[in-house]
């Protein structure tokens, strides 16, 4: 059971002096009964919620799939530049919300914001074996001997698959997510990243219709595909 005050300042439907004042005006209803204290309790997942007679869906954690622009930091809060919660609409900034892992500040692609710091553990620890697909392109001629370098694994990375797409443009897949991770590998074998851009976290791809700077929240199936650990290009 939690207070009503705090449910409606979870979903950021107002914030906790709001309620207050929401109920001293008798706009909130909750299982057919007006609100007349904010220290009323109710279970946050079954009770039914209207504000000025609007249902309010609770939703104990929210999943957003961003296509990251490149410029933009995967970061919570920054004082100078601009964060993936900020392209967020402000009815969208819930508290808790972050960036599940890092993209360079540079890389374009699929970011995961969300509260669920559970769900974030298991997508980001290499023990969970979930792998995140990118395509960089590179700055020299990419050969069969740089994929069988991946194959064997670069320095302190783990092995990883690496296809060429074209002489600059290739497919890499890995499951951990240590810093310009991507980006050192392809310094090993000698060529400088010129372009990258992360295409699938699990078994779950960028939406397509997502223009760089869009977002879209995930269905619980597509929640689901982010702990996919099927791998392979
Ligand atoms: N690897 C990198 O080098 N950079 C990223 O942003 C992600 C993976």
């Amino acid at each position: 059971m939690e207070r009503i005050d705090k449910i409606l300042s979870s979903q950021n439907v107002a914030t906790r002096s709001e309620v207050k004042d929401m109920i001293k005006k008798r706009r909130i209803v909750v299982n057919g009964k007006t609100v007349l204290k904010p220290d009323e309790k109710f279970e946050p997942e079954t009770a039914e919620i209207s504000v000025d007679g609007k249902a309010i869906t609770f939703k104990k954690y929210v999943y957003i799939m961003m296509n990251k622009p490149a410029g933009v930091l995967s970061a919570s809060t920054d004082k100078h530049a601009q964060t993936v919660i900020d392209l967020l609409p402000k009815e969208m900034q819930r508290r808790g919300l972050f960036p599940a892992g890092r993209l360079d500040k540079d890389t374009e692609g699929f970011i995961l914001i969300t509260d669920d710091g559970e769900l974030a553990h298991k997508m980001l620890s290499p023990k969970s074996h979930v792998y995140k697909l990118y395509r960089a392109a590179v700055d020299k001629i990419l050969t069969h001997e740089d994929v069988t370098a991946f194959k064997n694994g670069i320095g302190e990375f783990l092995p990883a698959d690496m296809k060429i797409l074209d002489e600059h443009t290739a497919l890499v897949e890995i499951c951990e997510g240590k810093f310009h991770q991507v980006k050192k590998m392809f310094n090993a074998v000698g060529a400088n990243v010129t372009y990258l851009k992360r295409l699938r976290i699990g078994s779950l791809f960028l939406d397509e219709t997502l223009k760089t700077g869009d977002f879209r929240e995930l269905s619980q199936t597509e929640i689901d595909e982010l702990l996919c650990t099927k791998h392979g290009i």
